[in-house]
């Protein structure tokens, strides 16, 4: 597991380091500098070559024998504008095979091998990768093992997001969950079908009921009792048709990815209990699919959550705050330290925010800045967005104790955000994060599909609110 997780990421271990080329850092300015230890005929290949260490370029250097000697890298980025802190990730796209290791001039190397390790991702479970790849020499005096949970964990998320949802549908999300609890001693129970009702989760067999595939909660718990609670829930939409109120073929076509907040909250689970945190881990997704058939949930209907609250339903393609409202009644009744969810749950928080920036919504203040403060630190981009009371009352309904959206088509992401927070009541602390989990355009750290959001910036937070 540890070596297929370096080894995707085109990351080695150890090897002896003169073999390997050095990828040096330059900019414009530092260029002359650089070269100074240059031989006339590197010096003259450089030139030759019109190199001027403009951002974002890169130039192969060969040696007196026309072997590859060294890298020479200028990052995106200027005085004015930063560019992109895991701009290495590109190289591990671009540069020819062969062994490199992180030479002079750059800012912390454990970045560059973070940025190398995400920027390397294939997926290949259908198509193999035919490019023989470069790799990158884990640099000396880093944390290796923390690199590798990390990339394990992003690479998860990936995965299961890019699984097309023929191949991942509840019942292969199940499957993945108890593939990661095996593999850390966790321990999973699921509840399928009517035994939902039976169970008291009725949104949840709501949405999922109209698919053959059986709609499910999935509970994974890892950890002694009496260390602090954290529980994760994930949206585990497999794939979201719109139900009745049908998404027309465009908003359809992405929609294997509605499963992203599940496979973030996995990826970040494996963190987790790969660095053996101390907390009681609980993670709770909900499995669905969201289909349409003569047993379709439908527009006017009133449902009973697992709280009490009556809910009137007004589209049913907004079926991912019902099905996390049950699963968050049922993680909140055991009072966690923290509740995260995270879920594809809205348009609106692409309208607000674009595909790379993950909104999330918490009324606690101190959270919410340890959460902004592991962002940065992380290169992990994500914003708080408010959980604004006045608009809350948008949400009451004529006939029911709420209604499960709005009639404006404003502010979808917060009031989404309004209508989680209603179902949670006892946690000591609660944060939403409303993802996009793809990457619709490439970038040095992501290819095109599905990506882990934040929860590189939450594993740290973890780690540093419970110590490890
Ligand atoms: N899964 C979608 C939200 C979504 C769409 C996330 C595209 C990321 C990209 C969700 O189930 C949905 O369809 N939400 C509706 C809610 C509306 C009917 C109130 C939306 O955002 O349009
Ligand atoms: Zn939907
Ligand atoms: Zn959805």
């Amino acid at each position: 597991m540890a070596n297929s997780v370096y080894a995707s990421a085109q990351l080695a271990r150890s090897a002896a380091r003169k073999t390997a080329v050095p990828i040096v850092g330059v900019d414009g300015p530092g260029l002359a500098a650089a070269l100074s230890g240059f031989s006339p005929a590197q010096r003259a290949w450089t030139e030759a070559n019109g190199f001027a260490a403009r951002p974002d370029t890169w130039l192969a250097v060969p040696g007196p024998d026309g072997t590859l000697a060294v890298v020479l890298f200028a990052p995106p980025g200027d005085d004015k504008t930063p560019g992109d802190p895991l701009s290495a990730g590109k190289l591990a796209r671009t540069l020819p095979a062969g062994l490199y290791c992180v030479g002079e001039g750059h800012g912390d190397p454990s970045r560059f091998a973070l940025g190398w390790g995400l920027g390397a991702y294939r997926f290949t479970r259908y198509r193999k990768n035919g490019r023989p790849a470069p790799r990158l020499l884990v640099p000396g005096g880093i944390d290796a093992a923390r690199l590798e949970r990390t990339l394990a964990g992003v690479f998860l998320a990936r995965d299961l997001i890019n699984t097309p949802a023929n191949d991942m549908g509840p019942d292969a999300l199940e499957a993945a969950v108890r593939r990661l609890a095996k593999r850390h001693d966790a321990r999973v129970v699921a509840t399928r079908g009517a035994a939902l009702l039976k169970k008291k989760l009725p949104l949840i067999h709501a949405v999922g009921r109209a698919s053959d595939r059986a709609p499910r909660l999935i509970d994974l718990r890892w950890g002694n009792s009496g260390r602090p609670g954290v529980t994760l829930v994930g949206k585990g939409v497999c794939f979201d048709t719109g139900g009745l109120n049908l998404k027309p073929g465009k908003s359809m076509a992405l929609m294997k990815k509605d499963m992203g907040g599940a496979a973030n909250v996995l990826g970040l689970a494996g963190m987790v209990m790969a660095a053996k945190l101390p907390v009681r881990l609980r993670v709770l997704i909900p499995a669905v699919d969201n289909n349409l058939s003569g047993s379709s949930y439908r527009p006017g209907d009133i449902l009973e959550s697992r709280l009490g609250l009556s809910v009137e339903i007004g589209n049913t393609d907004a079926e991912g705050r019902l099905v996390l409202a049950d699963a968050l009644a049922l993680a909140d009744e055991e009072k966690p330290d923290l509740l995260i969810d995270m879920a594809t749950l809205t348009g609106a928080a692409r309208v607000a925010l674009g595909p790379d920036l993950p909104p999330f919504y918490t009324d606690d203040e101190v959270l919410a800045d340890a959460i902004s403060r592991h962002g940065t630190a992380t290169a992990d981009p994500l914003w708080r967005m408010p959980l604004w009371p006045p608009y809350d009352s948008w949400l009451d309904s004529k006939i029911a104790d709420v209604n499960h959206i709005t009639d404006t088509g404003f502010a979808g992401s917060v009031t989404a955000a309004l209508f989680l927070k209603r179902f949670v009541r006892n946690a000591a602390a609660y944060v939403h994060f409303d993802i996009f989990g793809w990457c619709p355009r490439e970038k040095p750290s992501s290819v095109v599909g599905g990506e882990a959001q934040a929860i590189r910036a939450l594993y740290a937070l973890v780690a540093e609110r419970y110590g490890g």
